[in-house]
């Protein structure tokens, strides 16, 4: 009898040894419990639960109007799918920042009410104190500088960050005040290759880049950019592995033609009774005609 090795969990120090090992990976967001259990299968150690959820999950226009909640909900289902992965849960706007005490307790609920390992807060040195402070509570958290779709409005549109010298400057003291306050990792969004290479050599935790070029320790991607869902609108550094939306559509226009020409369900698709049970039911058997119902009076038990 061979018993089966339980699954275990990739935890951050897994993370941190797989960066002081020089090994490059891959992560990615997932929303649902199928999506988590394929990427977890598919051996990706980190899944963040992202607050992109609002953009390509729920049709909001922006991240900005996510809730907790919504976060909560999807970061769950996410967790029962993944066996093995690190299940990060992004922050949403104002969950964090707004006092130290309710970050702490948000980030809190990511763990217990969601069954997440770690949370990602967005910001650098403006979130500096609150990531020290959800660290030093015994949480993990990933930082996530450059574009911050949640200051998209005060960022002025999805930009590249960290062009100019002044921007750039900026983004270095950004990426170090996150590694001080103790993050295991960094997203760096939509920053040049050249700045994302330099960030990722002066730090000592991993950089996981999107738009960020080829020099980061690790890369992230949004699912649906990746695996062809993404309607609309798809960002220039994103690559489709699939055409999944494709494939989508086209399932469910074989099953609206099978349903309407009488193709489906067949035989193979449909369970049966024993015919004598049916024939008593309906009164084709000898059995008397007047036993069998006609109408039901609303107040009878069956
Ligand atoms: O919400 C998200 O999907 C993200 C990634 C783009 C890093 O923050």
């Amino acid at each position: 009898m061979s018993a089966s090795k339980p699954v275990r969990r990739i935890t951050i120090a897994d993370i941190a040894r797989m960066y002081e090992e020089g090994e490059r990976f891959a992560t990615i967001t997932a929303y649902d419990y199928p999506t988590a259990r394929i990427v977890d299968e598919a051996g990706i150690p980190v899944i963040l639960v992202g607050d992109s959820l609002g953009m390509v999950m729920l049709g909001y226009d922006t991240t900005v109007r996510v809730s907790i909640d919504e976060m909560l909900h999807h970061t769950r289902a996410v967790a029962r799918g993944a066996k093995h992965a690190l299940v990060v849960g992004d922050m949403p706007f104002l969950s964090y920042g707004v006092s130290q005490e309710e970050s702490v307790e948000h980030a809190g609920r990511f763990l217990s009410e969601a069954y997440a390992q770690a949370v990602k807060i967005e910001g650098g040195v403006r979130s500096a104190r609150t990531l020290e402070a959800i660290v030093a509570s015994g949480i993990p958290v990933m930082g996530h500088i450059g574009l911050t779709p949640q200051a998209v409005n005060q960022l002025g549109g999805f930009r590249v960050q960290g062009r100019s010298r002044e921007s750039a400057r900026k983004l270095i003291a950004d990426a170090l005040a996150v590694q001080e306050a103790g993050a295991f990792a960094v997203v760096l969004e939509l920053v040049p290759a050249e700045l994302a290479g330099a960030i990722t050599e002066r730090l000592s935790i991993p950089t996981i880049g999107i738009g960020a070029g080829p020099h980061t320790s690790a890369e992230i991607q949004v699912v649906t950019d990746v695996i062809g869902l993404t309607q609309g609108f798809t960002p220039r550094h994103a690559r489709r592995f699939g055409e999944v939306g494709e494939a989508l559509a086209e399932a469910v226009r074989g099953y609206r033609d099978a349903v309407i020409s009488g193709d489906f369900p067949a035989e193979a698709e449909s369970s049966s009774m024993e015919e004598q049970v049916l024939d008593e039911v309906l009164g084709r058997s000898e059995l008397d005609q007047a036993e069998v119902p006609t109408a039901i009076p609303l107040d009878r038990d069956l």
